[in-house]
């Protein structure tokens, strides 16, 4: 069971309520330079991972009292309850065990007093098998062709993660060409399909419940498009895979079930990437790679699991992020790679984040007076500093950032990966030092305005700082090293969740909005006037009907 504790009514809330006062008007740059020892004391280093957390708005005193709040919320109960498999997804009755899919030392992990570990060992043996065949061109097409492309057919966690993943670890690309069809808009999949060939196309079908609307029309359309191109029934088998816990959908949707991946309902969609659901990555980056994935997680849940929390990476991530969250009262945060490949990374932790932690309920079933999860997003560096960086930096928001980079480029060409790196470097010194007026004023001088320009212009250039970031240095983006950066930022996501007191691994508010799509959709066909919902959504309903 987890621990069920209010955060604010715990001593380390109303002492970090008055320390608060103090930090509130306190400069990073006066921390800095009251310190020599900030970068060494605030940062930690996991394999070729360096994480700095220095430039944030925390003294050694933020850090001890967020650390006693861990105590008090008795998060280390909570790592606990989740590795042995307790049923802490209390609200649908499930264990939370993605970190068994990942769990390489192989050591037993029980469901109901059951070791699951040989049956997650015989799924990744049958992606290997499956995947080392499509790669190789040993398996064929109906009509004896080699497969060339690889559609992904899924919505949500079962599109997200294999997206992002195939998209940052393409340098390691194997000969298949992966697709990802996901929106139930006709444009996604007809787009997707236009100029893939049926006889060489392989579709995976990716949805843990296998129920979900999207999902399956785009399923169906699929299964349409290839037996348009002359293919049988029976030709299906070489052409549809299903990753997914529903064996009874997946047959009567007819795919074989030997070409099923099947996972387990303790595996949250948004935390599938390491299960059956990642057969696209498998079959994009190849099973080794795969595998070297899943072993970078481990090791990070091994590090979050043992590691104190003074020295945790997830944790103190997790804590400084509350520190804004519940204290600044900032409302989101933004993760910016500096690296093209890694440009989903935002979007795929979005879910991770806001899916898990847009929570209001407490674990009482009681309504929540502080605030959870952070709107979450961001785009690569550095096309973001020329989009949405000027509110960062001038604008009335607080937004704490996390700047991701890695030292070794993939690509390195020219002048490129260094310039990319000064700007990485660069961004989070200027948000914390920001510019005074007296330096805006020296600036201009020098630039040889007159004392009335100066006046007239010196305001608006003027960079109040102090704004708080994360740099997130890694060696080189490796199959090994983005399995930990996930699973460091899983376990960040776990730990708010256990110290703001809510469910983290259901997701019950995305249940409305399919229901009314469900009643609405019958009333789209027929031709009558529509009166049963509210004023604005009848005449919206009504207006569309004559358009279309
Ligand atoms: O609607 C949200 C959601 O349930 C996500 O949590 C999940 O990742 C997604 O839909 C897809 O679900 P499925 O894999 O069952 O198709």
């Amino acid at each position: 069971m987890l621990p069920n504790i209010d955060f604010t009514t715990t001593k380390a809330y109303k002492y970090l309520t008055d320390h608060f006062i103090d930090i509130a008007s306190i400069d990073l740059k006066a921390l800095f330079k009251a310190d020599n020892d900030r970068f060494t004391k605030f940062s930690l280093q996991f394999e070729d991972i360096l994480v700095d957390y220095s430039k944030n708005r925390i003294t050694d005193e933020t850090l001890a009292l967020l650390i006693q709040l861990a105590r008090e919320c008795r998060l280390n109960d909570a790592v606990s309850a989740m590795f042995d498999g307790d049923k802490i997804n209390a609200t649908e009755g499930r264990q939370v065990l993605h970190t068994a899919l990942r769990n390489q030392s192989n050591t037993p992990v029980l469901v109901d007093g059951k070791d699951v570990m040989p049956e997650v060992n015989a799924v990744l043996q049958q992606m290997k098998t499956f995947s080392e065949a499509v790669i190789s061109g040993s398996w064929k097409g109906f009509t004896g062709k080699q497969i060339t492309d690889v559609v992904n057919i899924g919505i949500g966690g079962s599109d997200l993660g294999p997206v992002m993943v195939t998209e940052a670890l393409k340098p390691y690309k194997t000969r298949l060409n992966l697709h990802f069809v996901s929106n139930v808009d006709g444009t996604h999949i007809v787009e997707t399909l236009k100029g893939l060939n049926p006889e060489t196309t392989m579709f995976l079908i990716a949805s843990k419940t296998f129920t979900t609307q999207e999902t399956m029309a785009n399923a169906h359309s699929a299964r349409d498009w290839f037996l348009a191109a002359g293919a049988k029934e029976a030709d299906v088998a070489k052409h549809f895979a299903a990753l997914s816990t529903n064996s009874k959908a997946v047959e009567e949707f007819g795919i074989d079930t030997a070409n099923m991946f099947v996972f387990w309902d303790w595996v949250g969609g948004r935390y599938s990437l390491w299960s059956a659901i990642g057969l696209s990555i498998a079959l994009s980056i190849g099973f080794d790679n795969f595998r070297e994935l899943l072993a970078g997680a481990h090791a990070m849940d091994n590090h979050f699991r043992t590691s104190e929390l003074e020295e945790n990476i997830p944790v103190i991530l997790a804590l400084v992020g509350i520190w804004y969250n519940n204290f600044f009262e900032a409302e989101t945060e933004a993760i910016l790679p500096y690296d093209q490949y890694m440009h989903r990374f935002a979007a795929y932790f979005q879910q991770g984040d806001m899916e898990s932690n847009g929570k209001s309920t407490d674990r009482n079933g009681k309504p929540i007076e502080y605030q959870t999860g952070p709107i979450i997003w961001g785009e690569p560096g550095t096309n973001g500093q020329h989009a949405f960086y000027q509110l960062i930096h001038q604008g009335t928001k607080l937004i704490p950032c996390d700047f991701i980079a890695p030292a070794q480029s993939h690509n390195p060409l020219g002048e490129h990966h260094t310039m990319l790196l000064s700007n990485f470097f660069a961004q989070t010194e200027a948000l914390m030092n920001g510019k005074t007026y007296d330096e805006v004023v020296a600036e201009l001088k020098a630039s040889g305005k007159s004392a009335e320009e100066i006046e007239k212009l010196a305001p608006f250039k003027v960079f109040e700082g102090n704004r708080p970031t994360n740099s997130i240095l890694v060696k080189k983006i490796t199959p090994r090293s983005l399995g930990s950066l996930i699973a460091m930022y899983e376990h960040k996501i776990f730990v708010q969740g256990i110290i703001w007191n809510i469910y983290s691994f259901d997701q019950w508010g995305v249940e409305l909005g399919k229901q009314l799509a469900g009643k609405i959709l019958p009333e789209l066909k027929g031709g009558e006037e529509i009166s049963t919902h509210d004023a604005s959504t009848n005449g919206l309903i009504n207006q569309f009907k004559a358009w279309r």
